[in-house]
C-alpha cells in the first residue's frame, strides 16, 4: 500500500492508495467509528455499484448510509441543508468521521457540511471517480454552488484520511472516467514534462482500465498535489493556483453550457488546456509545436480540444465572473512549455475574448 502525507501541521493526514483497498476500509477506519458506528453520505450510483462491497469490507463497523441523488445539482443549498439536519437526526457529534463515499461531488458536500456541522467535525474521503481520486479528495477545498456560479460557496475543511481504492474505476462510466484523465494530464503540463510524455505512452491503457498504469497515475498526481497543498493550502501564494490549468477557460465554457451534462468537468479543463497552451503560444511563451503535442493527446484519448459554444465576448463575461476577477483581469495559468505553466495576472479580457472568436474562425467546432 502506498501512503502520501498531506503536511500540514496538526491538520497533516495520510492518503492510502491500493487496488483492493476497499476490502480493508473496515481495520483502517475502525479507530474513526466512535462506538463501532460511522454515517457514510453516497450518491444513487456510487451506492448501486459499490455500495455492497463498501459495507462488506467494513467488517464490524455499523455503517448509518445517507443516499443523496447524483449529479451536479447536490452540491446546492437544498441539498446541505437536508444533509445536516440528517447528520444531526442521526447524532453525528464532533469527534465523529462522516465518510464522503462518491465523486467529487459528495466529496465536496460532505467536506462542507462538515465544516459547518456543530462548526466543524471530522471527515474521511474515499473518492470513487479518477476526478475525485487525483484531484478534488485531496486538499480540503469544500464547496456548494449558488445562482451566481459554481464552488462560490465553501470551507478549506481538511479530511482526516482519504482512502483510494483505484478498482472503484471499474464501474465508473467511461465517459466520466475519460473526463477525469484531463485532471491527470493536467499535472504533467503544470510541473512534470516526463509524466506528460508518460501519458502520452500509457493514457490509453490506464483509460482501458489497465490497473498498473492505473495505480501509477494515482500515484503521481496524488504526490504532486500533496506537495502543493502542504506548500500553499490555502492558494495565497500562487503555487496552488497552478492547478487550475485550463480552469478558467473551462469555468466559463461550463456556465455557457449550464453546467450541464452536454460538457463535464474534465472535457472543459481538456478544452481549457488546449486553449491556455494555443494561447500562450499565440504570446510567444512557448512554440506552436508544444499547443499541437497537448491537442494531440488530448485528442487521441477522445477529449474535446475545439471550441463547442459561446463567443469570446461572452466566454469572456463569463470568466469577469471569476472568484479571482478583478478590475477587467482575471490571473491566467499560461505556459512557457509543457511542464512550466506559471500565474500571468496581466491577462486583459478582451484580449482572451479575440483570442477566442480567431479559435472559431480557424477551428471546426465539434460537440463535446
Ligand atoms: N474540491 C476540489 O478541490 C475539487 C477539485 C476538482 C473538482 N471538484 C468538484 O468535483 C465535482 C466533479 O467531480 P466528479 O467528476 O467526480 O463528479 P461526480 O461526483 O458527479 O461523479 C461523476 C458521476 O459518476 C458517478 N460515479 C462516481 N463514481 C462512480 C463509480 N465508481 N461507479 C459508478 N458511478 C460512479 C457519479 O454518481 C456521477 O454520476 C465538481 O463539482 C467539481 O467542482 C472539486
Ligand atoms: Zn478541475
Amino acid at each position: 500500500m502506498s501512503a502520501v502525507e498531506v503536511a500540514l501541521g496538526l491538520r497533516s493526514y495520510e492518503v492510502l492508495i491500493e487496488n483492493g483497498l476497499l476490502g480493508q476500509a473496515g481495520d483502517i477506519l475502525a479507530p474513526l467509528a466512535r462506538n463501532g458506528r460511522l454515517v457514510v453520505v453516497s450518491d444513487e450510483n456510487v451506492w448501486a455499484a459499490l455500495g455492497p462491497d463498501f459495507l462488506a469490507g467494513l467488517g464490524g463497523i455499523r455503517a448509518e448510509p445517507i443516499i443523496l441523488p447524483p449529479g451536479e445539482g447536490t452540491k446546492s443549498w437544498a441539498q446541505l441543508a437536508a444533509l445536516v439536519e440528517r447528520l444531526l437526526e442521526a447524532g453525528v457529534e464532533r469527534a465523529d468521521h462522516i465518510v464522503a463515499f462518491g465523486g467529487g461531488v459528495i466529496g465536496d458536500l460532505v467536506g462542507f457540511a462538515a465544516a459547518i456541522l456543530k462548526r466543524g467535525c471530522h471527515f474521511v474521503q474515499i473518492p470513487t471517480s479518477l476526478l475525485a481520486q487525483v484531484d478534488s479528495s485531496v486538499g480540503g477545498k469544500t464547496a456548494i454552488n449558488t445562482q451566481a456560479g459554481k464552488n462560490l460557496v465553501g470551507a478549506f475543511h481538511q479530511p482526516a484520511m482519504v482512502l483510494i481504492d483505484p478498482a472503484c474505476l471499474d464501474t465508473l462510466p467511461r465517459r466520466q472516467l475519460r473526463a477525469g484523465y484531463a485532471e491527470v494530464v493536467k499535472y504533467g503540463l503544470i510541473g512534470d514534462p516526463d509524466f506528460f510524455a508518460w501519458c502520452e505512452a500509457n493514457g490509453a491503457a490506464l483509460l482501458a482500465g489497465d490497473p498498473a498504469a492505473r495505480l501509477h497515475a494515482i500515484e503521481t498526481t496524488v504526490a504532486a498535489k500533496a506537495a502543493v497543498v502542504a506548500e500553499d493550502e490555502r492558494e495565497t501564494t500562487g503555487r496552488r493556483a497552478l492547478l487550475n490549468l485550463g480552469h478558467t477557460f473551462a469555468h466559463a465554457l461550463e456556465a455557457e453550457t449550464g453546467f450541464s451534462d452536454d460538457l463535464l468537468h474534465g472535457e472543459a479543463v481538456a478544452l481549457g488546456m488546449a486553449l491556455a497552451f494555443r494561447f500562450s503560444a499565440e504570446r510567444g511563451l512557448c512554440s506552436t509545436a508544444d499547443a499541437a503535442r497537448v491537442a494531440a493527446h488530448l485528442e487521441s484519448v477522445g477529449l474535446p480540444t475545439r471550441l463547442p459554444v459561446g463567443t469570446g465576448a461572452s466566454l469572456a463575461a463569463q470568466m469577469a465572473q471569476d472568484k479571482k476577477a478583478s478590475g477587467g483581469r482575471v490571473p491566467f495559468i499560461l505556459a512557457r512549455g509543457i511542464g512550466r505553466a506559471f500565474v500571468d495576472e496581466s491577462v486583459d479580457l478582451a484580449e482572451v475574448a479575440a483570442f477566442l472568436d480567431r479559435q472559431r474562425l480557424t477551428a471546426p467546432a465539434v460537440t463535446a
